[in-house]
């Protein structure tokens, strides 16, 4: 009987794409995976510890959890990811109930580390205790060293070799990584503690797993890094490939791959090259993810960030001298330790002058391990945290508006990715179901532009995974709303033909 496998991912998309490659390999073990957790043998989260809000919410899953092994003790419940690095075998102490932990930087031992755990509780006739099963794999802190460094990333770089497409998998967009970890330290962040050190993936590699996917069906790549303008592969003989050549010869060594985009750019040491990059190749996405993380100088020091607001302006400047429709989103922290009202104002200012398509704004949350729970005290009240929370979310709102109102009449491709949630929400499934499909009505659909706008517009949901032409009519609510022009400029079943 095939074992049954329940995962339950949380945090980034290089979590996302982690756990894709989890299942992949469970998948080729004989695992079979299942919605309700409530039916599976084991039970794995792939955890976040950005910030705490985060780590609570898989806290209370695997609170929920004790009662289930304590009727079924052969369940292997795991926690993976950046939790199971912060955290290590403190998570065993409130949590006796977990099988196995292991690191992002470990991912490739899992299959054995679960697979060890299924034995050992098959085996459990008379109950063996819970230390006896547990299975664990941390880098620690082990992995800074060169030696131990090289052996694991070799280990890694399989499990992204590994990957593989199946039938029936919805690989219309698609996550490829080519850094792992980062080096910058930011005060407030977990991520170089949990992640490790920067490593660059062999570009051959990276070009061959775009071709692979693009081959299955793929139309749009994410390139993944934490940093991913850093990207700097050293070939060994005094060659190497730098972020805008990498970007350059995808673009030209996969000529049918429809939509290439990238994430997350890190605001100092963007080469002028990799813009000159993306404003000649036609199929690299203007869209920058950049997070500028605040619009004051003296808190981007102490958070370490390594530039000035100027240097970030001056940042964009150059981007939109080369791309004037490029398309830009930020990070911002509010709260940090020391945070001024005035110096608050400076982040509004920010988010003004850069006029950002969007920004993921976040309280500061002192995390554990990091420089600046050490140096500072998280001193802004909760309260001011949510009102410049608040604000700042109000600002941006008002910006992205003002940006979609301008897009009014325009035309833009955009890749349809779905039934819209505007819709599904206060529709019933009753009144969308296949009745309505089969006969050719249309629904509402949701599409993204090259700049990573939001599109909505009425369509068949068989154009789920191709990129349209759309003519923009309305904009509300920071969604635009148009009319599509045309048949589908580019289909993943059409290349068949
Ligand atoms: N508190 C709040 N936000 C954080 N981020 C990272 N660490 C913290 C923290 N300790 C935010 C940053 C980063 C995004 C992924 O999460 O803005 O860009
Ligand atoms: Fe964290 Fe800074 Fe690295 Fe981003 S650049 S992952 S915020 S340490």
């Amino acid at each position: 009987m095939r074992r049954k496998l329940y995962l339950e991912t949380f945090g980034c998309q290089m979590n996302v794409l982690d756990s894709e490659l989890v299942l992949g390999q469970l998948r080729a073990q004989g695992y079979e995976t299942v919605e309700n957790r409530d039916h599976a043998d084991v039970i794995l989260y792939n955890t976040c510890s950005v910030r705490e809000h985060a780590e609570q919410k898989v806290w209370s899953r695997l609170g929920e959890l004790r009662d289930r092994k304590q009727a079924d003790p052969g369940v292997v419940i795991g926690v993976i990811g950046c939790m199971a690095e912060r955290d290590g075998t403190n998570i065993f102490k409130k949590f006796p109930h977990v099988d196995v932990l292991c690191g992002p930087g470990e991912l490739d031992k899992l299959p054995r580390l679960i697979h060890n755990a299924v034995v050992t509780s098959d085996e459990a006739t008379e109950r063996r205790s819970d230390e006896g099963k547990r299975q664990v794999a941390l880098m620690g802190a082990s992995v800074r060293r060169s030696s131990t460094l090289a052996a694991a990333e070799d280990h890694l770089e399989m499990l992204d070799l590994s990957r593989s497409v199946s039938p029936g998998d919805d690989i219309s967009q698609a996550y490829v990584r080519i850094t792992r970890g980062c080096n910058k330290f930011c005060t407030y962040c977990v991520v170089p503690y949990t992640r490790g050190p920067e490593v660059h993936r062999p570009p051959t590699n990276i070009i061959d797993e775009v071709k692979m996917l693009v081959d299955a069906g793929t139309v749009e790549v994410t390139l993944l890094g934490q940093t991913i303008n850093h990207y700097c592969f050293e070939h060994g003989d005094g060659r190497k490939t730098t972020f805008a050549d990498l970007l350059y010869q995808i673009h030209e060594a996969v000529p049918d791959l429809p939509r290439l985009r990238f994430v997350t750019s890190f605001p100092r040491d963007f080469s002028d090259a990799a813009l000159d990059t993306m404003r000649d190749c036609s199929r690299i996405c203007r869209y920058l993810h950049a997070p500028a993380q605040h619009g004051n100088d003296r808190i981007l020091k102490l958070m370490n960030r390594g530039y000035t607001v100027g240097q970030y302006l001056e940042f964009v400047a150059r981007a939109r001298e080369r791309m004037p429709d490029v398309s830009i989103a930020s990070d911002f922290i509010v709260g940090f330790p020391t945070e001024t009202d005035e110096e608050f104002e400076q982040t509004i200012d920010l988010v003004r002058e850069c006029r950002f398509k969007n920004s993921f704004i976040f309280k500061y949350s002192p995390r554990p391990g990091t420089t600046a729970i050490e140096r500072f005290e998280d001193n802004v009240p909760e309260d001011a945290k949510r009102v410049r929370n608040n604000r700042l979310l109000a600002e941006q709102q008002r910006v992205c508006e003002e940006l979609n109102r301008e897009m009014i009449g325009q035309t833009v491709d955009a890749m349809v990715e779905g039934e819209s949630k505007l819709v599904s929400r206060r529709t019933s499934k009753v009144e969308l179901g296949w009745e309505r499909r089969a006969s050719g009505a249309t629904t509402q659909l949701v599409a993204r532009t090259g700049g990573d706008q939001v599109v909505c517009f009425q369509g068949d949901l068989s154009l789920k995974g191709q990129i349209v032409q759309i003519k923009i009519t309305d904009a509300r609510n920071m969604t635009l709303f148009g009319q599509p022009l045309t048949a589908p400029l580019v289909s993943p079943a059409m290349k068949s033909f």
